[in-house]
């Protein structure tokens, strides 16, 4: 027998990244249960049987035969013999499964399956009731939560990612529905096992719960968690380039075409929105300065630039370019030029300091993605980069609104005052230095917004 550590916890609290992970590092086998109960309902689906029929459902288990392969390190569950590890991962079966795990029959025959792979390897299992029922001896027991907004948020960017169309409030839902299916039902509700350890990660990175939990694998089990490597990112490269000469004079009749629409498009927006701007006068006349916003919407871009007198340019995420032709005009019209995110993209950052030295503003969301639920994220380090090399005044902004964008929505746009560039100077834009320059842009946008 290895060693066994259960995962429980409800759908989207990361535990199937987070084991993952931990496995990769403590070299044992990960087994993502809810891949079994996903794959009963995919074949069920597939074979038009209606959920709500049991005895069709109980009727097709002897048909199916469910294997794990592990290749690469990953997990992929064959269905007769079929790879099914991708197809089970979309919204319609995560409710399929969620229903098909209520019914007794199929708890009993993914059961052996469970218990067979734990016998034989060191494992560390994830699902709903591996505490309580499929390993009551496992040798360490962890129940992993977060608030229901806070996976909602979670699982609709990764959809997003990958370009699902589920909005916020029909993933928030899903995630209600299955927390209500997977705690009420009769047989195995989710649960905490008595002698687990809760550990609640809604406001801890994802490194930092895998961190967390493999101390406490380590403190249980006795044997020392290696210390997993870090990939180093590149370092980019910015001896070539010079902080930004201000003062620059944008074409005059371009200036007024622009000024005009945008009196056009505060028109609009005002009988549209309860529309108001706080702090206009932190706003510079000139051009050449950074704004640094919370992300709410798609308007924020358009919001911020309402009140400058310079246009704007900001970086989107090159997906949106692929979208409608009349979108991608639109955001051009706007400023916008594409960045691949996450990879230090050399390319978007000299273009942020071009149209910095062409005397346009640039209008950066640190925070990379939008935040539904209002809150200010960890802003990554790239706006402290681009603002300590370019030695640009720093403007802050808070975009404040409840719930959706709709009909006389009360938006409240603050503009803080300016970050002085010199208390952007660093030395050396090591990491240290960057981080507590993000800091102070992240902490400077979080008073605007309340
Ligand atoms: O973890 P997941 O979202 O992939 O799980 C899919 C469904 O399977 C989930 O709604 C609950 C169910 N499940 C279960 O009942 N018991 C487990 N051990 C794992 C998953």
């Amino acid at each position: 027998m290895g060693i066994n550590v259960a995962l429980d916890g409800p759908s989207g609290a990361g535990k199937s990244t987070i084991a993952k992970k931990i496995a990769a590092r403590l070299k044992y086998v990960y087994v993502d249960t809810g891949a079994l109960y996903r794959s009963i309902a995919y074949y069920v689906i597939s074979k038009g049987v209606d959920l709500k029929d049991k005895q069709a459902l109980i009727a097709s288990l002897p048909e199916i035969d469910i294997s794990l392969e592990y290749r690469d390190g990953s997990q992929h569950v064959l269905v007769n013999g079929e790879d099914v590890s991708d197809k089970i991962r979309t919204p319609e079966i995560s409710m399929g499964a969620s229903k098909v795990s209520a019914v007794p029959e199929v708890r009993t025959f993914l059961f052996d399956l469970q218990r067979d792979i734990a016998k034989k390897n060191n494992i560390i299992m994830d699902g709903r009731d591996i505490g309580t029922v499929v390993l009551p001896d496992a040798d360490v027991k962890i129940f992993l939560t977060a608030s229901a907004e806070e996976r909602a948020n979670r699982r609709f960017k990764e959809l997003q990612e990958k370009g699902d169309l589920s909005t916020y409030e029909q993933v928030l839902a899903d995630i209600n529905q299955r927390d209500y299916n997977d705690i009420h039902r009769d047989i195995a509700p989710l649960r905490k096992a008595d002698n687990a350890i809760e550990v609640d990660s809604t406001s801890m990175t994802l490194d930092e719960t895998v961190e967390h939990i493999a101390k406490l694998i380590e403190e249980k089990t006795g044997a020392p968690a290696p210390r997993e490597k870090k990939e180093r990112k590149p370092m980019l490269d910015f001896s070539g380039i010079e902080p930004v000469k201000r003062g620059k004079k944008l074409n005059p009749v371009r200036m007024f075409f622009y000024n005009l629409l945008r009196y056009i498009v505060i028109g609009m927006l005002k009988l549209w929105f309860n529309l108001k701007f706080e702090g206009k006068e932190n706003v510079p006349k000139d051009g050449s300065n950074i704004f640094a916003s919370n992300h709410r919407s798609y308007l924020d871009p358009v919001l911020i630039c309402l009140p400058t007198r310079v246009p704007n340019t900001f970086m989107a995420k090159e997906e949106l370019f692929q979208t409608n032709k009349f979108f991608v005009w639109l955001i051009k019209v706007f400023g916008a030029f594409p960045v691949s995110r996450g990879k230090g993209d050399m390319g978007a950052i000299n273009m942020s300091f071009e149209k910095l030295n062409s005397g346009r503003n640039l209008v950066i969301f640190p925070e990379g993605t939008r935040s539904l639920d209002g809150k200010v994220g960890r802003g990554k380090t790239g706006v402290a980069l681009i603002a300590a090399v370019a030695q640009c005044p720093v403007i802050p902004v808070g975009i404040n609104f409840e719930g959706k964008l709709k009909f006389r929505r009360k938006i409240v746009v603050r503009f803080g005052k300016p970050i002085d560039p010199e208390q952007l100077k660093v030395t050396t834009p090591g990491p240290k230095e960057l981080k507590l320059l993000r800091t102070t842009i992240m902490d400077s946008i979080t008073e605007l917004v309340h």
